[in-house]
């Protein structure tokens, strides 16, 4: 099980979550990672825990000096990148009538500009270095449809979308390939969060829309973070070179496209 021996990987939001589960099945293929994140301290906890193939890097994708410093240290620790995963994100949800300028500009400026000039920044540093790299970015099945309280974030998910295929057809003659996973509804804090929002505006128990969500996944339940590192190990290995500029559903079923 070593499809991605010798190769460096940098993982944006990796603290926690599916980020975490990536970088822990990416040292389990024999690659060394860089845990990315704006929570350091969940970082540093993260990489002791993984061993010597984990880095911990302080990162904010929406600043560009943090996301140049982050390569700049992966670099530094590991040698030059060959995988990026843009995963850092965060969620919002709001009726149309309520939603707030400054959160809209917030989620968007992580979600989407993140995502942008950190996949830029990668993108020079493996054409600076020859690299036939690999971008993986995160996606969702809000970025397939929009949801009735969840404008922003199934925008800003859509615009992963289109940026993966944008920047998947411009890359490809360097030689990198970019592609992006669309994960249904993965159980974590990511999730506790959506469920207190919906808790609050639809008056119902905490849990309550975890059950129900769960309950509508063909599948028969929520995803775990490990359901999707199959897919990010594949994307990032020698088997899917010829794929390009795709967004893959794992998501039990819930959405087809
Ligand atoms: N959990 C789900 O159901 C689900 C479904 C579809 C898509 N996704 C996507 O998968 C990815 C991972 O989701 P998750 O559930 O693990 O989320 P999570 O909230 O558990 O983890 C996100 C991580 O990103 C970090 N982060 C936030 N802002 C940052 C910034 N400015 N710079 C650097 N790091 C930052 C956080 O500290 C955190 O560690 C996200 O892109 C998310 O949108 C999740």
């Amino acid at each position: 099980m070593t499809r991605l021996a010798g190769k460096t990987a940098l993982i944006t939001g990796a603290a926690r979550g599916i980020g975490l589960a990536f970088a822990k099945a990416y040292v389990a293929e024999g690659a060394r990672v860089a845990i990315a994140d704006i929570g350091i301290q969940r970082a540093q906890q993260a990489a002791t825990e993984i061993g010597a193939s984990a880095l911990a890097v302080e990162m904010d994708v929406t600043n560009q000096p943090s996301i140049d410093n982050a390569i700049a240290r992966t670099t530094a620790h590991f040698g030059p990148i060959d995988i990026l995963i843009n995963n850092a994100a965060i969620f919002t949800a709001a009726p149309i009538v309520e939603i707030d300028r400054a959160d809209y500009e917030r989620v968007f400026d992580i979600n989407v500009a993140g995502a942008l000039f950190t996949m830029q920044a990668v993108a020079r540093h493996m054409i600076a270095h020859g690299t036939k790299g690999r971008i993986i970015n995160m996606a969702s099945q809000a970025g397939r449809r929009g949801e009735s309280l969840v404008a922003v974030y199934c925008a800003s998910k859509a615009a992963i979308i289109s940026l993966t295929q944008s920047a998947g057809l411009n890359l490809i003659p360097h030689g990198i390939n970019v592609n992006a996973i669309a994960p249904g509804v993965v159980d974590g804090e990511h999730w506790d969060g959506v469920d207190a929002f919906f808790a609050r505006h639809e008056g119902k128990p905490l849990g309550q829309k975890k059950r129900e969500v769960a309950a509508g996944v063909p599948y028969g339940r929520m995803g775990r973070a490990e359901d999707l590192t199959g897919m990010a190990v594949f994307l990032a290995s020698d088997e899917a070179k010829y794929i390009v500029a795709q967004t893959y559903n794992v998501d039990g079923g819930n959405w087809m496209s």
